[in-house]
């Protein structure tokens, strides 16, 4: 039996879908039907999500001084043209969802590949794409021979030299570069507020600041960007994060750390829509902004693991999650870009990071995996008609 099916009346009118979709089941005796639950909620949400023309959601973020661009991976360009024409259609900005990681770039201690990462980069210049890279240093996506080599005597120089090399042999071409990801987590317990790395095992805290400062000298010209996870909610742990965030960012600024940007990766819960905080967030948006920094979303999609299965359902919740984050999110004008993580269905990490029990594919971006558009995608081209202009 489904929570929808387990729940009473009342209690499912007092805390609305969203609340329900986070509750255990309770009794049988309390039950409604699945029908009654789906047309409650197709009441309640009133939102016909009309969109006035025909333009790319490239365009129309253009349109507002807005950029609007995707991370994918080399393999789905090859093997599916019609992708790459939908991408090349729909994107001003290509991001190698994996190409420019570690394990991707370091076979072997003393090797670079670029070579799937270099077949981006001409992807992305051959069809004007502005070109996007993530992440020089993470705790994530290290190669396997990382813990055998790298350890706190020779750490600095791997970590210098793997920057280095890497924003040097994109130095020009560049948009910007998240330089350092996932960094700051409150919720792991270090009364530093940092998260996990080999990095702050090796070099402490310090370590981030010295990634920016041989960022900035050996690639002057991109933007530099903090990115980071888990801020939208209202939630003790969210919370903590931004405003831990928040101080780390004002150190960085005011010792002069060479930090252009904050991105925000944004990887949204459609079962948790009732937990965004609009003016939370807002003002987190505010203070970022009143630092000097721009901000990018910087990995948008909405998790659909825990939603209804019905796809109408379910594809409403998902473009509602959107709308609020959007229109609310493009409203400060320090926010310069918005990238989701993947453009179709067919492609999303979720797949295999966020399945579904009932073994459906999941459907957090804005084409379907037959790459035609989702009422996900009139959720962007909504909001991105309504941003003001930078
Ligand atoms: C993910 C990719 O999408 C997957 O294909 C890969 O297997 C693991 O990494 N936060 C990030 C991204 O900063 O780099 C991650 O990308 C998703 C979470």
């Amino acid at each position: 039996m489904s929570i929808y099916q387990s729940i009473s009346r009342r209690r499912a009118i007092k805390i609305g879908l969203t609340g329900l979709l986070s509750m255990s089941a309770t009794t049988a005796s309390e039950a409604i039907s699945l029908n009654e639950e789906r047309e409650a909620f197709d009441n309640k949400s009133k939102r016909k999500f009309n969109v006035v023309g025909q333009d790319s959601l490239k365009k129309r973020a253009a349109a507002k001084g807005l950029i609007y661009g995707a991370a994918t991976e080399r393999g789905k360009f090859v093997s599916n043209p019609e992708f790459a024409d939908l991408f090349v259609k729909n994107c001003a900005m290509l991001v190698p969802e994996n190409e420019l990681k570690w394990d991707a770039l370091r076979p072997t201690p003393h090797i670079f590949d670029y070579t799937k990462a270099d077949w981006l980069a001409k992807f992305a210049r051959t069809h004007k794409m502005l070109f996007r890279g993530t992440p020089l240093v993470w705790n994530l996506a290290l190669p396997k021979w990382f813990k055998e080599v790298v350890n706190r005597q020779n750490a600095e120089k791997f970590l210098v030299e793997h920057i280095t090399a890497v924003t040097k042999h994109y130095a020009g071409e560049m948009h910007s570069w998240d330089v350092v990801n996932e960094a700051i987590e409150p919720a792991f317990g270090r009364s530093d507020g940092l998260y996990y790395s080999p990095w702050l095992d090796f070099l402490g805290p310090d370590y981030i600041e010295l990634a920016f400062r041989v960022a900035a000298n050996a690639d002057p010209r991109a933007m530099l960007v903090y990115n980071d996870a888990h801020l939208e909610y209202d939630t003790p742990k969210h919370e903590a994060k931004r405003k831990a965030l928040l101080k780390y960012l004002e150190r960085w600024k005011s010792k002069g750390v060479p930090i252009h940007a904050f991105g925000i990766q944004s990887h949204l819960r459609g079962h948790q829509n009732g937990l965004f905080n609009a003016k939370k967030f807002r003002k987190f948006l505010a203070d970022v902004a009143s630092l000097g920094l721009k901000i990018m979303i910087t990995e948008l999609d909405v998790k659909d693991s825990l939603l209804p299965v019905n796809i109408k359902v379910r594809d409403r919740i998902v473009a509602s999650a959107f709308e609020d984050y959007l229109s609310l999110v493009l409203d400060e004008k320090a926010v310069i870009a918005v990238i989701t993580w993947g453009l179709s269905d067919r492609y999303t990490w979720f797949s295999t990071y966020a399945p579904r029990s009932d073994g459906k594919p999941v459907r957090p971006l804005p084409f379907d995996s037959n790459l035609k558009p989702k009422l996900a995608w009139n959720a962007f081209a909504r909001a991105f008609d309504k941003a003001p202009k930078r």
